[in-house]
């Protein structure tokens, strides 16, 4: 049964249902926490494999979640993992997935084409006041809108989550050019609908957190070029001097260095403001382990060495 029945009601409508586009890392942990926050959720990947994926990742992480929420009782703690999983409703049928949506979250492959071809098929088939979001990490909004007509434009804004979705509180609310306040209102009560805690920004490259973190990491690459200190030093430093729980090299390692390259070199070549911006200039050092795969936590080494453990 609806709640709502005419269109102009519909408009701010709370978000309710939701359709999350890839089912990968990032898109399965968004699904996993909207569905543990009771939203009934369908998941999109196109490859099924990915789905299965998907759901088995959510399984063990909920399943954590469960012993600690459950600790005396592991019947009961299944019970409640199976009523998340059951809240979500995996295909690989885009079409079919959106149609009923209140809010769609895309989380697929970091390439503009692809995703305005993807948002295109969407704004086929979701309803007209649905809130299109992507969760692009370095994409405009605006660009990946570009194509979509003035309504679904206004509908249109960035959802940011930060890998591991289920661990990380921050969601970046990302306001393009055309975005409407109604649809910034809608997705801050999302995000707080789902225990996460919002930060509203332009969309400019970066946003706010990896603004502000990839010159971090840069620079931190760059005094190691430098010979100032060795890693090692230099995270135990960030660590206890400036409170980080993570040093710079840890965090790069864990990130991936070939996403951080990925990143700065696209900001250095076209970031909108950014371009030939000393502070996204490749390094040395950087393109040489990635060109090794040394890729960081992910494959056995990057700055450290994860193989022996
Ligand atoms: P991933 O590679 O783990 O997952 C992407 C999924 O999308 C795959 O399962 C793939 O089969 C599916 N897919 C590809 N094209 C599709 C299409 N046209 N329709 C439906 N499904 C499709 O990628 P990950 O790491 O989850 O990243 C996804 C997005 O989230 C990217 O835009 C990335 O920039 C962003 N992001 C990633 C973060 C991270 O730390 N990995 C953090 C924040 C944002």
């Amino acid at each position: 049964a609806h709640r709502f029945t005419s269109a102009a009601a519909a408009q701010s409508a709370a978000i309710k249902r939701v359709t999350v586009v890839g089912g990968g890392q990032m898109g399965a942990g968004i699904a996993q926490v909207s569905a543990t926050f009771e939203h009934p959720v369908t998941l999109v990947d196109v490859s099924q494999e990915a789905l299965d994926r998907g759901k088995q990742y959510m399984g063990k992480s909920l399943a954590r979640v469960a012993k600690k929420k459950y600790p005396e009782d592991p019947k009961v703690a299944q019970e409640w993992v199976d009523a998340v999983l059951g809240r979500i409703e995996p295909t690989t049928n885009l079409a079919e997935g959106v149609r009923k949506a209140d809010l769609v979250v895309e989380a697929i492959v970091e390439n503009i084409g692809v995703k305005q071809r993807l948002f295109g098929d969407i704004a086929a088939g979701a309803p007209e006041q649905s809130v299109l979001a992507s969760n692009t990490s370095s994409l405009p909004i605006g660009r990946i809108a570009e194509q979509l007509n003035g309504t679904r434009r206004q509908n249109m804004v960035g959802l940011h989550f930060f890998n591991p979705v289920p661990q990380m509180k921050l969601v970046e609310v990302v306001k393009a050019n055309e975005t409407s306040e109604d649809t910034v209102a809608r997705a801050l009560e999302f995000v707080k609908s789902i225990g996460k805690a919002p930060a509203v920004c332009k969309d400019t490259p970066g946003f706010i957190v990896n603004r502000l973190l990839l010159p971090y990491m840069m620079e931190a690459i760059r005094l190691l070029e430098r010979d100032v200190a060795e890693a090692r030093d230099i995270d135990t430093a960030m660590k206890l001097g400036a409170g980080y729980p993570m040093g710079p090299f840890e965090l790069c390692d864990y990130v991936g260095l070939d996403t951080i390259k990925f990143i700065v070199d696209g900001w250095y070549k076209d970031g909108e403001g950014l371009q030939g911006n000393n502070l996204f200039a490749a390094s040395k050092k950087l393109d040489e382990l990635v060109a090794a795969g040394h890729l960081g936590v992910k494959s056995g080494r990057g700055f450290y060495d994860y193989s022996k453990k």
